[in-house]
């Protein structure tokens, strides 16, 4: 294990009632102005917007209204966010979605209180915000864990980049479960697939050996296949959806990355796909894994066959590592199927081929992985993805 130091800001009030338990308590430190800000209009169709604003209004707070905050956020919404949050003399930021309003929110928070332009300033100068305004995050859809850390993943679209940007951390989140009881089939399970990919791509990070949070991880995994087998039954088990918010906050709260560097491969593939495309970030994951992970698991056989053996309960009986590790990854490509994502580009919708090379010329190579893939290998697995 590498040395590690634990902290984490971001104060979790989770369950039933929560929003009512955490914001008398969080807004009372905090100045008049909020930034209310959300995404299409869920929140408003299944009520979860008027509570909160209630709440605020208790409390005696001004809302500014930002709304439209699409599904892969732009860099440009940043901006208009950004502006207006100026212009108001906005003193707090309320995130009420998920991944996309929340990591739309992080990077509003640096830029309204940074004047040099933040994409700039962390990709052209190597140089990250130090001052932000203060943001809380109430959890929607659940599956990224982005109300976890301050990682926002944006795109620009002028330059055809989806990448991550450094902003705040929310001080708080709102886990209640019984807000995404509205969310569609389709998000609630590529949203749970992208917890269960965010801990395979940390499971299968550096060093190799087994660790705590590997350990760990390998229980969030079993848990989050669990989960989502019990909700094809029932889309209207709450205690199923109850456990997947927790994984997924899990998966990202840096609890199964300590004393580790993390793979991500496949999510820098599917961040640029999502570049090119603007597809659905669980839908591409559950594509890309097992295709990738077949070019990629001679190079960690152990690790595989772990996974393989403590996640997908393959039993060892006369295989070896090698055949083992390979079960393991069939047994993930049945799940997707299993589950109704994707198992191919075009099943996903896209019809231009042509954007497989781009993806493959742009994406991050991860230090993390235990491959050095090449372009060209990249661009045959994108094309195996067809
Ligand atoms: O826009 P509205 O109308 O709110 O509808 C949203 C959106 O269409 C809807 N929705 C959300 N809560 C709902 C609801 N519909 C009904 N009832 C509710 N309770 O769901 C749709 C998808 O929302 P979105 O926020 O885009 O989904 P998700 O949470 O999967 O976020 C995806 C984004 O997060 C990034 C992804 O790349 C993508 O941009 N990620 C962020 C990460 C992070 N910051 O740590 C890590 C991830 O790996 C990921 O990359
Ligand atoms: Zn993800």
């Amino acid at each position: 294990m590498k040395d590690f130091i634990y902290s984490y800001p971001t104060k979790v009030y989770f369950g039933e009632k929560a929003a009512q338990k955490a914001l008398p308590i969080e807004l009372e430190t905090i100045g008049k102005t909020i930034m209310v800000a959300y995404g299409g209009g869920s929140v408003k169709k299944n009520g979860v917007y008027d509570e909160i604003c209630g709440y605020l209004k208790e409390t005696g707070k001004e809302i500014v209204d930002f709304s439209g905050i699409m599904p892969n956020p732009t860099y440009k919404k940043v901006q208009e966010g950004a502006v207006l949050a100026r212009k108001k003399g906005v003193s707090f930021i309320l995130a009420i979605g998920g991944g996309s309003v929340i990591d739309c929110c992080k990077i509003i928070a640096a830029q309204a209180v940074n004047d040099q332009d933040i994409w700039e300033m962390e990709f052209k100068n190597h140089k990250y915000p130090k001052e932000f305004l203060p943001m809380g995050a109430i959890v929607t859809a659940s599956g990224t864990g982005a109300e976890m850390n301050n990682g926002a993943v944006i795109t620009n679209e002028d330059i055809k980049e989806k990448a991550g940007v450094l902003g705040a951390y929310a001080s708080f989140a709102v886990l209640d479960p019984g807000y995404t009881m509205s969310l569609p089939k389709k998000q609630v399970i590529s949203g749970a697939f992208d917890t269960l990919s965010h801990s395979m791509e940390t499971y299968l990070g550096s060093p190799r050996d087994v660790n705590l949070s590997d350990e760990i991880g390998e229980a969030v995994m079993r848990n989050v296949i669990r989960n989502i087998r019990i909700l094809l039954k029932d889309m209207e088990n709450k205690e199923a959806r109850t456990e997947l918010m927790w994984a997924s906050a899990m998966a990202e709260n840096g609890i199964l990355k300590i004393g580790k560097v993390t793979d991500f491969q496949v999510h820098h593939i599917e961040h640029q796909l999502g570049a090119y495309t603007d597809c659905n970030h669980g839908q591409g994951l559950a594509v890309i894994h097992p295709v990738l992970y077949r070019h990629m698991y001679q190079d960690s056989v152990k690790q595989f066959a772990r996974l393989a053996e403590k996640v997908w309960e393959i039993k060892t009986e006369e295989k070896t590592p090698e055949e083992l590790a390979l079960a393991g990854i069939e047994a993930l490509a049945g799940f997707v199927k299993e589950i109704g994502l994707p198992s191919t580009l075009t099943e996903m919708g896209i019809t231009d081929k042509s954007v497989l090379k781009k993806v493959a010329d742009t994406c991050n190579l991860t230090a993390g992985c235990c491959k050095k893939f090449s372009r060209e290998e990249i661009l045959q697995i994108l094309e195996e993805c067809w």
